[in-house]
């Protein structure tokens, strides 16, 4: 056939096609059958090579008015849908900003972390740094290295759950303070709140708890040091008329050990339900650092001395915020979470 024919068919047929076109990615693919590599227009020119070499420039002149053609026609065409269809798409998107929003509830802190928070920041602005330790830990840690070897009556004092024969769930985070003090030098001190496991289930006992331990060792402490730390802390998260008093007691690791209690910050110590007519609270056990302790974490008994103390974190939320059920504090029912804002 004539290429001038088959150039009139060309746009012919072009005219008919896109009539009725709607969207540009149909538009795209007619416009590939026609400009494509090896589509319609493309082949025609390929044909050149057939074409006598004297008919050739003018023939060539056609082909080229036909692409340029076919091109500003697809342009054209490709113009309009487009602006169509992005005016359909902002119609749809179309947000009415009237619509009242949806809305969220407020959440609240558990009341273990509005403890935890306080008593990190009560230390750290005493200089404290936070030391977390593992909680499956190995009798080592938990027991032997504080002087409490496997035949020790003191282990019967914390019943343990045994993972396998030396892995354990950690029973107190006093673990913390030989793994503390194995790595670091005197001056410590150290914070290590965390989540500790025993076999104990009742009002004011559970298989897990939490805990904030407290470590300090330097040059010349003594019990008073410990005390004054206790009345200062004591103060500021109970309220500045509460004192503190130490009761002999005993655990492994400190000597001497004491039990720490407070003076009643509901009845100031007239005696009420909450203190059971005594007076005071019982916060947490400390002691000295035993010696047999720093030794075997290779600090000088004779140089250095250190002070530790630990308490139940469930147990000063509950004496703080009043809960009479430990219970409570593990059920997650948020009609009793929300009562407690930070
Ligand atoms: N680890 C002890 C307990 O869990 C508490 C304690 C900590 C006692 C530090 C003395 C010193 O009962």
């Amino acid at each position: 056939m004539d290429v001038k024919e088959k150039i009139k068919q060309i746009e012919k047929q072009i005219e008919e096609t896109v009539k009725d076109i709607e969207s540009s990615q149909t538009l795209l693919e007619i416009k590939m059958k026609f400009l494509g590599k090896t589509g319609e227009i493309s082949s025609l020119m390929k044909n050149m090579r057939d074409v006598p070499p004297e008919e050739r420039p003018s023939m060539g002149k056609l082909l080229n008015a036909l692409r340029q053609w076919t091109e500003e026609k697809f342009d054209k065409l490709e113009a309009g849908l487009k602006s169509i269809e992005l005016k359909k798409k902002y119609a749809e998107e179309k947000i009415d900003v009237t619509m009242p929003g949806i809305p969220v509830p407020d959440g609240a802190y558990h009341p273990n972390t509005l403890i935890t928070n306080e008593l990190i920041s009560i230390f750290l602005g005493m200089g404290f740094e936070i030391f977390e330790g593992p909680e499956i830990e190995n009798d080592y840690y938990n027991f032997t290295a504080l002087n409490t070897p496997q035949d020790h009556p003191a282990r019967d004092m914390q019943d343990t759950f045994y993972l396998a024969e030396n892995l354990l769930l950690r029973t107190q985070t006093s673990a913390g303070q030989i793994r503390v003090m194995e790595t670091k030098k005197p001056p410590i001190k150290i914070l290590s709140p965390g989540k500790v496991y025993r076999s104990d289930d009742d009002a004011t006992h559970s298989p897990m708890f939490s805990q904030m331990e407290m470590l300090v060792v330097d040059k010349g402490l003594t019990l008073c040091d410990l005390q004054g730390m206790l009345d200062e802390f004591v103060k500021k998260i109970f309220g500045s008329d509460v004192k503190t008093r130490l009761r002999p007691s005993y655990f492994p690791f400190t000597e001497p050990s004491v039990e720490v209690d407070v003076s009643c910050f509901e009845c100031g110590g007239k005696g009420c339900r909450l203190c059971k007519g005594t007076g005071w609270i019982e916060v947490g056990g400390a002691g000295m650092v035993n010696r047999r302790v720093l030794e075997g974490c290779n600090i000088d008994p004779d140089e250095y001395t250190g002070f530790a103390f630990g308490l139940g974190i469930e147990r000063i939320a509950m004496l703080k915020y009043g809960i009479n059920n430990m219970k409570l504090l593990f059920e997650g029912d948020t009609r009793f979470l929300k009562q407690f804002k930070g």
